[in-house]
C-alpha cells in the first residue's frame, strides 16, 4: 500500500470517508498497523504509561520519543508516522520547537509532529509548518497538563470551556495544522469542531461524528492490564494469550517436551574417530 499523503486524509474529509489511526512505539506493532492497512499511526508520548512503566507523560524525553520513532519506521518503510513532541518539547521556545520537530523528523523518520495545546501553541504550528513540517493539533483533555486541568476528566463540559476549544481548534487549523486530535470532550462539542473544520477532526473519547478515531493499541487489543476507560473498545484479549504461552512453555520444558528432536540440532557422524564431530548439513537457524 502506498504511503498515505496529507491530501489523502484532505480528500477523506471532503468525501466522508472515516479513517482510523493508532498508536505505534516499535517495529512489530508498525508493521502489525501497515499490513492490516492503517493509513495513519502515532508514535505518541502515551508510551511512557503504556510500555515505560510512568504514571504520566510528563517523564517522556525528546530522545524516547526519536528512539521509539525511529524503531517505528524501520518496522513499516511505507507507513504515514506522526512522532508526539512531548512535555517542553515545544513551551520553552518557538525555535527549540522547531529543532525539535526537526529532530523527530530527520532522526526519527517522522513524516509529522503532533503536540499538545491551542493559544498561544498556534504561533508555534505555523513556525514549525513554516519549516515544512506536517502538524497535527491536540486539544481536549491533554495529558502533559492533566494536573492543570482538574486530573483524567472530560473537557469542555461548560460553556466557557467549550467556546475555548472551539477557538483553539480554529486557531490551530489557521495556523497550518493538517488535523488535530480532540481527546475526551462531549460528543456534541467534537461533532460541531469536526463539522466546521475543513482539516480532519480525530477524536478520542470524543463521539462518532468526527472524521477519524484514533487509540492506543494496547487498549485496542487487550495489553493494558486491568485499564479500561469508557472510550476504549477492546477487540483482543493479547495479554491473555501472552500469559497462556508462557505458563505453557514452562510447562513443556518442566515435563521435559520441550526441545524435541525437531527443535535440536543433531551432529554428523564423525568420518574418523580421531576427528571431533562436525556440526550437520543442517547449520541454518531456521527451517
Ligand atoms: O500519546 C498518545 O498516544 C496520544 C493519543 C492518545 C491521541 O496523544
Amino acid at each position: 500500500m502506498a504511503k498515505t499523503a496529507i491530501q489523502d486524509l484532505m480528500k477523506w474529509k471532503r468525501e466522508g470517508h472515516r479513517w482510523v489511526c493508532l498508536t505505534a512505539y516499535d517495529a512489530p506493532t508498525a508493521r502489525v498497523l501497515a499490513s492490516s492497512g492503517i493509513p495513519v499511526a502515532l508514535v505518541g508520548d502515551s508510551l511512557g504509561n503504556v510500555i515505560m512503566g510512568h504514571d504520566s507523560t510528563v517523564p517522556v524525553t525528546m530522545e524516547n520519543m526519536i528512539h521509539h520513532t525511529a524503531a517505528a519506521r524501520r518496522g513499516a518503510p511505507e507507513l504515514f508516522i506522526v512522532g508526539d513532541l512531548p512535555f517542553l518539547a515545544v513551551q520553552i521556545s518557538e525555535d527549540e520547537a522547531v529543532r525539535n520537530a526537526g529532530r523527530l523528523i530527520q532522526e526519527g523518520g517522522a513524516d509529522a509532529v503532533k503536540l499538545e495545546g491551542g493559544g498561544p501553541r498556534a504561533a508555534t504550528v505555523k513556525r514549525i509548518v513554516e519549516a515544512g513540517i506536517p502538524v497535527m493539533g491536540h486539544l481536549g483533555l491533554t495529558p502533559q497538563n492533566a494536573t492543570q486541568l482538574g486530573g483524567y476528566r472530560v473537557q469542555g463540559v461548560d460553556a466557557k470551556s467549550a467556546r475555548q476549544i472551539r477557538e483553539d481548534a480554529g486557531s490551530l487549523e489557521k495556523a497550518g495544522a493538517f488535523a488535530i486530535v480532540l481527546e475526551c470532550i462531549p460528543a456534541p462539542l467534537a461533532a460541531s469542531i469536526a463539522d466546521e473544520a475543513s482539516i480532519p477532526i480525530i477524536g478520542i473519547g470524543a463521539g462518532s461524528d468526527v472524521d477519524a478515531q484514533v487509540l492506543v493499541f494496547h487498549d485496542l487489543v487487550g495489553m493494558a492490564g486491568d485499564f479500561q476507560p469508557r472510550f476504549v473498545r477492546r477487540y483482543a484479549e493479547v495479554e491473555h494469550q501472552m500469559c497462556d504461552a508462557v505458563k505453557r512453555f514452562q510447562q513443556d520444558v518442566a515435563c521435559g517436551s520441550f526441545p524435541s528432536s525437531n527443535e535440536s540440532f543433531s551432529a554428523a557422524k564423525p568420518a574418523d574417530k580421531d576427528v571431533s564431530p562436525e556440526v550437520s548439513p543442517e547449520t541454518e537457524l531456521s527451517e
